[in-house]
């Protein structure tokens, strides 16, 4: 039918979202499991009026003018849209689309999971009972580190970083964050204090970082960072891969400057079968999967559908991105 947009979506989200997509567009969804490739993704977006895209998709100033004058929104699958020049959207008067707010209480949540699977040698102890290596209950078998009472640096107030720092209150934790965008008032209502990235790095038994990724966090955790924590002090991140220097984190793992490492993101992704950390048993990498309950895939599937037709009518996005 003519008066039905052209649109693609990069890859199968769940039905809640891609149902009401079809309902009003001939929509091309990329069906394999894997991104995209940008050569294809050229060649597909072409007169498309919208799209929903993945965070592992490239949307540059090439794909919207492949795309064409057509194209009427970008639609992002994630809160974070670090893979979408949104400076160059704004310019053609594009508006850009993210899902923010869903899944900030599952990604809080699995960074706890993380943070106490880590900590307390779960996988370890997983893998040694499937081995058939447990004969006996041992006095000091997979002794870990307890998170109650325990330090909480939060590198990143903003949603998910304050959800963490809520679920902190319940273990009895004492939680620092560092956030140059945060007020003290609006950190002390989550029963955090703001201090320096310094002091956080020297105090914490535990950094979890809840950045975006923009050109001052990029790398932010280097090897000076790394040779600031604690050496008893472990690294969580459900945030973006590239906010750490990779090599300079399995350095410091080798050295035993740290005591461990859980990661959700890594740089790149996937992160290849051969890379050292996942040879270490005090390295947890999991696949980018902290937002992936049920739930919340759906919630954030329907969010992009309403962006993706909100611009499709002309009208204004009801979850804008806001490049600030
Ligand atoms: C996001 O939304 O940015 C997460 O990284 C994926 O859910």
């Amino acid at each position: 039918m003519a008066d039905r947009p052209r649109v693609l979506v990069t890859r199968m989200i769940p039905d809640a979202g891609l149902d009401r997509i079809r309902a009003h567009c001939d929509a091309d969804i990329w069906l394999n499991a894997r991104p995209i490739p940008y050569d294809t993704l050229l060649r597909r977006v072409e007169g498309v009026g919208g799209m929903v895209c993945m965070l592992a998709d490239r949307i540059d100033a090439a794909v919207m003018d492949a795309a064409g004058p057509g194209l009427k929104v970008i639609s992002q699958y994630a809160v974070g849209f670090d893979n979408i020049d949104v400076a160059e959207a704004a310019r053609r008067g594009i508006p850009v689309g993210h899902t923010p707010g869903v899944l900030t209480e599952s990604t809080a949540d699995m960074t706890f999971a993380m943070m106490m699977a880590i900590a307390r040698r779960v996988p370890e102890g997983i893998e040694y009972v499937r081995a058939g290596k447990w004969r006996t209950w041992g006095p000091t078998l997979f002794m870990g580190r307890d998170i109650h009472g325990a330090t909480l640096g939060i590198v990143g107030l903003g949603r998910v970083g304050k959800a963490v720092a809520e679920r902190a209150a319940g273990f009895k934790m004492r939680v620092l964050a560092y956030d140059p965008t945060c007020t003290e008032e609006e950190a002390a209502g989550v029963g955090a204090a703001l201090v320096s990235l310094e002091e956080l790095l020297r105090a914490a038994d535990f950094v979890s970082l809840h950045a975006p990724l923009t050109s001052e966090t990029r790398g932010m955790i280097d090897a000076e960072a790394l040779a600031a924590m604690k050496p008893g002090a472990y690294l969580i991140n459900t945030a973006r891969g590239q906010l750490i220097d990779q090599a300079a984190l399995t350095q410091a793992l080798q050295n035993k400057q740290i005591a461990g490492a859980a990661l959700d993101v890594t740089d790149p992704e996937p992160v290849s079968a051969r890379d050292p950390l996942l040879a270490m048993n005090n390295v947890i990498v999991l696949p980018h999967i902290a937002s992936a309950s049920v739930a919340t895939r759906d919630r954030m599937a329907v969010m992009a559908a309403e962006n993706l037709l909100a611009g499709l009518k002309g009208k204004a996005l009801p979850n804008p991105v806001r490049d600030d």
